[in-house]
């Protein structure tokens, strides 16, 4: 017997849109190619944007050509120039050509990377990783890992591999048996990353399990001599996580890991390396050694849509330990236990079970312009940093807040007179800097005082926008306290 089914007005509508994909997929290229043109002219921050609450559910819907004209009428204008060379918030990655290629390759394909049995995609996802290890010079056969929605999987990834571990030193299996019986453990760190924070919430570890380690004088690296004492006088029967970072937020700190491993050794404790865009000095020769030590770790975060530049959102873990997130995630119930040809079900190395096919994009950004490519962006983004400390230590309006050692400028603009609330003055000044749309960059504390950030790590970036840059500093400086001594 045939099946009859009932050819809905929105199936005619899909299949419509079908027939004309090509079309369709064309009018999205040429929004692409306008927004990329626009981005030299459009804020680089948006300012203005309505939630539009007074618009119904279509019932019908109008087809996809007419839903792309409508989203760029309606909200095209305000999408943020992130993408774009003078983003400098946040620590923000744009997307090379290779990246966005494979990232909407990623989507039309639209394969499931979590279970090798039916597509290509494990296979490549496995190559993709042994490349990230070679790119970082991290041993090839020691680590393993998985793809992730960015730096805050990969830590949460990473944590719960060490909570993990650290049931296993008692004989205590966590996943199964859960935190109640669980041996207390503690984290140790200097300047874990809000993520990290979070992510110790998530797990039932609480943020109170962090044990602030002393920072060497005026940085925000760990001072090994503290955490040895720490770990040297920790309560017996304690199971030790160390934080370590490789690359702080806001003044790009690398704690010493050579003698961080060392000391995790002789006091049995997990090393987790949060290396979300710093683990990209190791990429060029000049900045490698500041990772020294890292190749020793038990597990690395790292972020591709941040230096790697590839798009939202996309992050990945190493670990010594795959096993272990293998037990704690792991369920393959009879639906999902496909045969795997030796490859890994990542439906159990990730924390989602299905999974976007996130290899793709990094993939693609390292067979089109491979190790030396990745080298070029971070090496001229630090020189950007550079020069831009360079000109801020030269400005009188400006001065530094840390020595700028990567790709983050932390700064203050200094106000007119000494009594002027110093926080509150950045605060107005990065206001009407934004403002300007020349440029985009957001807040920083160091040393107890406010200042504010920039970021680079977009592959586009050149000495023009660095000359925007500062000349929109340099005019805002002027106006900003123009304005400021009118109101008074
Ligand atoms: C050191 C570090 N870790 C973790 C994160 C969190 O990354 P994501 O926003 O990709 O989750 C960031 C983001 O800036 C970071 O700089």
């Amino acid at each position: 017997m045939r099946l009859m089914l009932t050819i809905g007005f929105n199936m005619t509508r899909m299949s419509d849109d079908y027939a004309n994909l090509t079309e369709l997929l064309n009018q999205v290229v040429t929004a692409t190619g306008d927004f990329h043109k626009s981005l030299s002219d459009r804020p680089v921050g948006a300012r203005k944007w309505d939630v539009v609450s007074d618009i119904e559910l279509p019932a019908q819907g109008v087809g996809s050509s007419e839903a792309l004209r409508e989203f760029l009428a309606r909200h095209g204008a305000n999408l943020s120039g992130s993408v774009g060379p003078r983003f400098l918030g946040y620590v923000t990655g744009g997307t090379t050509p290779a990246a966005m290629a494979g990232d909407w390759l990623a989507a039309a394909v639209d394969q499931n990377a979590a279970s090798p049995g039916d597509s290509a995609a494990v296979a490549v996802a496995v190559q993709t990783l042994d490349w990230l290890k070679q790119l970082f010079n991290l041993p090839v056969d020691a680590f393993d890992g998985a793809f992730t929605t960015g730096a805050t999987g990969a830590n949460f990834a990473s944590l719960l591999i060490a909570r993990e571990w650290a049931g296993e030193q008692v004989g205590y299996d966590i996943a199964k048996r859960g935190m109640a019986g669980a041996p207390p453990i503690a984290i140790y760190s200097a300047c874990p990353h809000s993520s990290f924070v979070k992510v110790t919430r998530y797990l039932g570890l609480g943020e109170n399990a962090i044990r602030p380690v002393a920072r060497l004088a005026e940085t925000e690296a760990m001072d090994p001599t503290s955490l040895e004492k720490l770990l040297s006088a920790a309560p017996s029967g304690e199971q030790k996580i160390v934080c370590a970072s490789a690359g702080t937020v806001t003044t790009n700190a690398f704690d010493d890991l050579v003698a961080l491993s060392s000391i995790c050794k002789r006091h049995n404790a997990w090393l987790h390396v949060d290396g979300a865009f710093g683990l990209f000095a190791r990429t060029v020769p000049e900045l490698a050694d500041r990772t020294s030590g890292i190749e020793r770790a038990d597990s690395i975060t790292v972020d591709a849509h941040k230096w790697l530049n590839v798009p939202y959102d996309s992050g990945f873990y190493f670990t010594r330990r795959v096993d272990l997130i293998e037990r704690a995630t792991g369920a393959l119930p009879a639906y999902l236990d496909v045969e795997g040809k030796g490859l890994p079900h990542y439906v159990n190395r990730a924390l989602e079970s299905s999974q976007r096919f996130r290899a793709l994009p990094i993939w693609m950004t390292l067979a089109a312009y491979g190790a030396a490519g990745v080298r070029d962006i971070v090496r001229r983004n630090c020189q950007q940093a550079k020069s831009l400390a360079d000109w801020i230590e030269a400005s009188p309006a400006f001065e530094l807040l840390a020595p700028t050692t990567l790709n983050v400028v932390c700064f203050r603009a200094i106000p007119p007179a000494e009594q002027e609330d110093g926080d509150a003055w950045n605060r107005g000044f990065l206001k009407a800097l934004n403002e300007t749309g020349d440029v985009f960059m957001t807040p920083g504390a160091y040393a107890g005082k406010t200042g504010i950030r920039a970021a680079f790590s977009n592959w586009m970036t050149v000495q023009e926008d660095l000359d925007r840059v500062t000349n929109a500093m340099h005019t805002t400086a002027r106006t900003f306290s123009a304005r400021r001594q009118e109101t008074e």
